[in-house]
């Protein structure tokens, strides 16, 4: 096929103000990824101006630069993306690893290691990508960590992201909350379970609505289905003198913990995250 040298800031004048025009905020620093994804370049090689492309790169350039206008993910768009320093591939029908969830994994390292236990067990509930399980994995390597999820889709890209990470002290299980650790019991339950109101689902960005897993997201009428469920269930695989650790959904801390009171636990403190929301709870069997 022909090939031509393009320059690169050519390209990336072309591919960031169309995003910009598009009311993309963030274009410059997306049509730099952008381009270094769709063209296999690295970003050594994209400062370095002239590069030699064909007709099927400018197409698979163009597609992808067509998907994002239609509000797509960009971490769809190159299927990766971080979280607590490490690398995870993700893609459709798995919920991409947000910031605020590093609060809750950083508390997680942070009680099993004060808990001074020589092989702590930890399970993660909901675990998505396995971001969570993995960060985990790979922070506390005396632990065991099970980790599951009830979607086929989010079970293979966890299975994909411990092996990216090396993490070798983590196990996954598919079905429907604790199901799959049916008897058995933990030192530490951590979850980042599906908490928007079934109503205002529809009312997120297109990027969330559009393409993220619906069920990785709908926490029933008022958001709290799954508190519900895994504080009534807790107890019975909490250890004595563990803790759990959940994310929350905007404003939901009081209601959380009010079932969690009548579901026989403690909360012990609430984490804010940078835009000072209460986002982590950490509770105890009374
Ligand atoms: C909010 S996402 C969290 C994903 C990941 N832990 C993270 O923090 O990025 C919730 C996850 O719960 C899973 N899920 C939904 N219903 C479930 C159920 N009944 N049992 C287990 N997992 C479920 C979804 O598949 C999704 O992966």
């Amino acid at each position: 096929m022909k090939t031509t040298f393009l320059s690169t800031t050519d390209l990336f004048k072309n591919v960031s103000s169309t995003l910009r025009e598009r009311g993309f905020p963030e274009a410059e620093r997306e049509a730099e990824l952008i381009i270094c994804h769709a063209l296999n370049i690295s970003r050594t090689e994209f400062y370095r101006n002239a590069i030699q492309v064909d007709e099927s790169d400018l197409q698979v350039l163009n597609s992808i630069v067509g998907r994002r206008l239609c509000h797509e993910p960009l971490q769809y768009l190159t299927g990766y993306t971080e979280f607590y320093g490490l690398g995870f591939r993700v893609g459709r029908g798995v919920l991409i690893p947000r910031p605020e969830t590093e609060i809750l994994v950083k508390e997680a390292v942070r009680l099993v290691n004060a808990l001074g236990i020589s092989s702590p067990s930890i399970l993660d509930l909901c675990t998505g990508s396995g971001c969570i399980a993995t960060a985990i994995a790979k922070n506390l390597s005396f632990a065991k960590v099970v980790a599951s999820d009830i979607s086929a889709p989010a079970m293979r890209y966890a299975i994909e992201n411990a092996g990216l990470n090396s993490a070798g002290n983590l196990v996954f299980v598919q079905g429907d909350l604790f199901e799959p650790v049916r008897g058995q019991s933990f030192h530490l339950i951590v979850s980042n379970p599906p908490y928007v109101k079934g109503d205002d689902l529809m009312g997120l960005q297109q990027e969330v609505s559009w393409y993220e897993p619906p069920e990785a997201l709908d926490g029933g009428r008022d958001g709290l289905d799954f508190y519900r469920r895994i504080l009534k269930a807790v107890p019975r695989y909490l250890r004595d003198g563990g803790y759990l650790v959940l994310e929350l959904g905007l404003g939901q801390g009081i209601a959380v913990g009010e079932i969690a009171g009548e579901c026989g636990l403690r909360v012990l403190r609430v984490l804010n995250d940078l835009s000072d929301i209460e986002r982590v709870m950490v509770l105890e069997k009374v």
